[in-house]
């Protein structure tokens, strides 16, 4: 049986690179313990107090705190995504009477145009309800986010402007991240019947195909454009080890973004582009023989730099629905043993621990020092949501 490694790392070091050493360890896999444990971190969940000013995010593996945060961060709609999830999962109603409490946790965010994350915000708690329940209301919030997020839509760019800060640095950045923004607007066009938001969404996928992807299909984090101009001002990283490196997550939502925009639009360009990048990341020589990515391909700490669940487990929605796709087995078999790896004793969370997240051993933003080799909530978002992709697809077999 596997044993998760808590060899915290010793303290004093002076660099982050040794700081971030791996505390994931090679094991073996016993699965009845472990789905055991993986349904006692689900009912954590529902212990977990429903709080109108703050969602938990992620915890601090070593004092065990947990990380809150109001409805305006990125993230704030992944818990209640989360029960959605769990109660199409389980079918216990304990699951959605908690997620109805937690859903309108992030309804303010639909007319917050501060960020490019509305679409984060919304469509992961409003997009799961409405898979659950056919509410008006629902979709109301759907369209009104997709309005919001249009107005950072700058025709000249082709893009959606991803964040306002770092003015003095960047003119118009746009992440790969805001790929993933797109559902929330390919939804509320088939929702409403209003074709705008939909042809954002191929605008800014275009402009994101053109310039965000180097030759060998891995992708920059970051371009900056000129908004006049529309030219692109620099390729660049935030959240990466550097302009030229490759950040694991980015390359994730890579994968995930041009998949589901396939989906809506059928443009043999996206697949292409999905399978570029999705074979630029199985085929890393860098990739640990689990798969679970360190959280940046070219860091040079490798391999003692620290894991991503959270890349690995937006891989795995994403390549099972690629493989639907394209029926490559690839895909289909990657995905499998992202999800095998991470139902382990080495991933899990602690039992002992209480706190309502399943995995450990996400890396949220390195460069800053911030959320590293932890329990990050989205880790479990796309865990429970290629959960549900894969057993539908092993079911319809
Ligand atoms: N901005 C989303 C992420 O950190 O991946």
């Amino acid at each position: 049986m596997k044993n998760v490694s808590f060899i915290y790392l010793i303290l004093g070091f002076a660099s982050l690179a040794t700081a971030c050493k791996s505390r994931v360890n090679p094991q073996t896999k016993n699965i009845s313990a472990t789905t055991e444990k993986l349904n006692t971190r689900y009912k954590m969940l529902l212990d977990y107090p429903v709080d109108s000013m703050s969602m938990p995010r992620s915890m601090n593996i070593k004092t065990l705190e947990i990380r809150k945060v109001p409805s305006r961060d990125w993230t704030s709609g992944f818990f209640a995504g989360n029960l959605w999830q769990l109660y199409r999962l389980t079918g216990d109603s304990k699951y959605k009477e908690q997620a109805q409490k937690w859903t309108p946790f992030s309804k303010k965010e639909s007319v917050n145009s501060n960020s490019h994350d509305v679409g984060f915000k919304v469509f992961c708690s409003f997009g799961e309800a409405l898979k659950v329940e056919n509410k008006k209301e629902y979709e109301a919030v759907i369209v009104k986010g997709a309005e919001t997020l249009c107005k950072r839509f700058n025709p000249k760019v082709g893009s959606i402007r991803s964040w306002d800060f770092n003015k003095e640095i960047w003119d118009f950045p746009v992440i790969i991240d805001n790929m993933m923004n797109l559902e929330l607007l390919f939804e509320a066009s088939k929702i409403s019947g209003n074709p705008k938001y939909r042809n954002v969404a191929i605008q800014h996928a275009n402009t994101t195909l053109k310039n965000q992807f180097r030759e060998d299909n891995s992708c920059y984090h970051v371009i900056d454009y000129n908004p006049t101009t529309g030219t692109v001002r620099k390729k660049t990283t935030l959240q990466g080890y550097n302009d030229d490196s490759v950040w694991a997550r980015g390359q994730a939502w890579a994968v995930y973004g041009f998949t589901m925009s396939y989906r809506y639009t059928k443009d043999p360009a996206y697949l292409n582009q999905a399978e570029g990048t999705a074979h630029y990341f199985m085929a890393n020589k860098n990739l640990p023989e689990d798969g679970i990515p360190y959280w940046d391909f070219k860091d040079p700490s490798i391999p003692n730099a620290p894991r991503d669940v959270s890349a690995a487990m937006v891989m795995a929605s994403g390549l099972y629905e690629l493989y639907t796709y394209t029926h490559n087995k690839n895909y289909l078999a990657f995905a499998d043993r992202l999800m095998a790896s991470v139902q382990t004793d080495q991933y899990i969370l602690d039992t002992q621990i209480k706190a309502p997240f399943l995995f450990d051993h996400s890396t949220g933003n390195w460069p800053k020092h911030d959320e590293i080799d932890e329990p990050i909530i989205y880790a479990d978002y796309y865990f429970l949501e290629a959960l549900i992709k894969g057993q539908r697809l092993k079911g319809s077999k």
